[in-house]
């Protein structure tokens, strides 16, 4: 059982500090939806769960195991996989390319074995096997990272912004894809997205962080229906 949690979270990039004393949870086999407003310190604390900024002292654990002060390869092997929002695949190489990349540290029989899936995953992307990632959209490209993440079998996946600059209808695929992820493999899921509502929508837990600080942490309508938070803090009306 996965779940990602952090405790009394102190972090930031170098001496600066971002994150300021955050208790966070994200249950197993649950979508945790974060919101809040533009440099108030989303990517920042998925990035203390990847190890990719400073933690400066609290605990951040994946699956019961420790993980702040560990490297994102480290972490990557206790199952977590992270998909920043852009640079997310090799756009050079052609989308089967990018598969076995994202398999280099499987054997070669698991991604002989893995690799159809991973394809077939998102049917979508089968057609373009071997075109090249560049030619892929915005939308296709998010298909082809997760389908790289999920050649890994992780345990928890962490998604920043995953629908960023997609039209409505593509982020609305992306974001059943994420729900289908949960549901088909079990996978926790620690989601950033800048549009609360639409995010919200697939959420099973909130959590809204402002200036580094925890404003919110519960179900998704308890924020949904808090006028107050909604609309200080998520232009919602
Ligand atoms: N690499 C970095 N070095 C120094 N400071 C940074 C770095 N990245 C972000 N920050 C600062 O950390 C604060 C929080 O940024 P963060 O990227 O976590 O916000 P966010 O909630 O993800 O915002 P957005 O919605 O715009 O993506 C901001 O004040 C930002 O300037
Ligand atoms: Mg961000």
């Amino acid at each position: 059982m996965s779940s990602v949690s952090a405790r009394g979270l102190e972090a930031g990039y170098g001496a600066s500090r971002v994150i300021f004393g955050v208790d966070f949870e994200a249950p197993p086999r649950q979508i945790t939806v974060i919101v809040g407003p533009n440099g108030g310190g989303k990517s920042t604390l998925l990035k203390a769960v990847f190890g990719l900024c400073t933690v400066h002292s609290g605990s951040i654990t994946c699956g019961g195991r420790e993980v702040a002060g560990m490297p994102p390869h480290r972490i990557a092997r206790e199952g977590v996989a992270y998909l920043p929002q852009t640079d997310n695949v090799f756009s050079a190489l052609t989308v089967r390319e990018n598969l076995v990349m994202a398999g280099y540290a499987l054997s070669k029989a698991e991604r002989a074995e893995r690799m159809p899936g991973a394809l077939g995953a998102f049917p979508e992307l089968q057609r373009y096997e071997s075109g090249r990632a560049s030619v892929l959209s915005g939308g296709q490209r998010q298909m082809l990272a997760m389908s790289m993440a999920l050649l890994r079998r992780p345990a928890v996946m962490l998604f920043d912004e995953p629908t960023a600059g997609l039209s409505p209808k593509l982020a609305g695929q992306v974001l059943d894809n994420i729900t289908s992820v949960r549901d088909r493999f079990g996978i926790t899921v620690v989601l950033v997205e800048q549009n609360a509502r639409r995010a919200l929508g697939i959420a099973d837990r909130a959590f809204l962080i402002a200036g580094g600080r925890r404003v919110f942490d519960g179900p998704p309508d308890g924020l949904l229906s808090n006028p107050d938070l909604g609309r200080m803090y998520l232009g919602l009306t």
